[in-house]
């Protein structure tokens, strides 16, 4: 583990007084792609219930709640105001319950446990895994707007007892070896390398504790990152693993899969809805075509820590 040059006091009352500075240029870079985004898809989602995600949706379309009489062929007519924020409450509703998928795959929690999120964003899934168990989550996020954010919505919610972002690298958490019952990625993987993420989980997790990832990954059946996954890559600055990759580098730390669920049908009416929205950024089509070609898969990863 690196000792993080220590820079400046941003953190929130009760938390460390100093944050590292990110551990790379890169880190550097995507800390400012975090800090500096504030698109409509993810904000107006999270103001519909105040839960803020920053990953996609999964499950069935409700047409009759978007009003459009159950015809999955009608999109509705996105210039239509009413119309939008039921398309935006649902696709709200999907990205929720994809939240709520992850923290299926964690097994049983007890209120005394703490749980890691590893890649916290604004934090919606800690505010979500409080609820859903009653302990401790600790969240870590290279974008000190984010968990500046996240720590603001746990105070408003009086959860912040229990629930706090900190600014710091997930490759080296400030956490004591075998604290966490439990530990996830919620598509933030894809930053990093795989082999350095899953040594680090592993060193968190206590044995016996359970580890999930929901993430796009490319498929090994294709033979090479598509160019539609490249482009995906470039849109978000990352660098997407293959589906092999996931596998060997867990089973190289410790991680070993209790469930792999191929998620790709379960996400494609997310993106099918979303691409009748205004919110469109110009991504989707890359989501699309990949999913439907078979070079890019939406997969969910239980491990246990053993
Ligand atoms: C697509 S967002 C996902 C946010 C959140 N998991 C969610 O589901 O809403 C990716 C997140 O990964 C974080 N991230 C990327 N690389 C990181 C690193 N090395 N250490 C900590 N966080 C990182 C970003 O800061 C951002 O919060």
């Amino acid at each position: 583990m690196t000792s993080p040059e220590l820079t400046r006091d941003a953190a929130p009352a009760g938390a460390a007084a100093v944050i590292p500075a990110p551990a790379t240029p890169y880190q550097g870079d995507i800390a400012r792609y975090w800090d500096g985004e504030a698109r409509p898809v993810n904000l107006r989602l999270g103001d519909v219930d105040g839960l803020y995600h920053h990953h996609y949706g999964v499950g069935a379309v409700d047409h009759a709640a978007l009003g459009n009489g159950g015809n999955s062929g009608h999109s509705g007519d996105a210039s239509d105001s009413a119309y939008e924020k039921r398309l935006i409450a649902e696709l709200h509703r999907l990205e929720s319950a994809q939240a709520e998928l992850l923290l299926d795959h964690l097994g049983p929690v007890g209120r005394d446990a703490t749980l890691v999120d590893a890649g916290c964003g604004r934090g919606g899934s800690m505010v979500m895994a409080h609820q859903r168990f009653g302990c401790t989550v600790e969240g870590v996020t290279l974008s000190s707007g984010q968990a500046d954010f996240a720590n603001r919505r746990a105070r408003e919610l009086g959860i912040d007892e229990h629930v706090r972002a900190r600014v710091c690298n997930m490759l080296d958490m400030p956490f004591e070896t075998g604290q966490a019952m439990g530990s996830w990625n919620n598509e933030s993987s894809m930053y990093v390398d795989l082999h350095d993420l899953f040594a680090e989980h592993s060193r968190v997790l206590a044995t016996g504790g359970r580890y999930v990832t929901i993430t796009g990954c490319w498929n090994p059946r294709y033979g090479q990152p598509s160019k539609w996954v490249s482009q995906i890559n470039a849109h978000f600055e990352c660098n997407i693993h293959s589906r092999r990759e996931y596998l060997r580098a867990m089973a190289d730390n410790r991680l070993v899969p209790h469930a792999v669920i191929d998620l790709t049908p379960a996400t494609l009416p997310y993106w099918e809805l979303r691409a009748t929205s205004s919110l469109v950024t110009g991504i989707e089509e890359a989501f699309i075509n990949s999913y439907r070609d078979g070079s890019f898969q939406y997969l969910l990863i239980a491990a246990d820590r053993v």
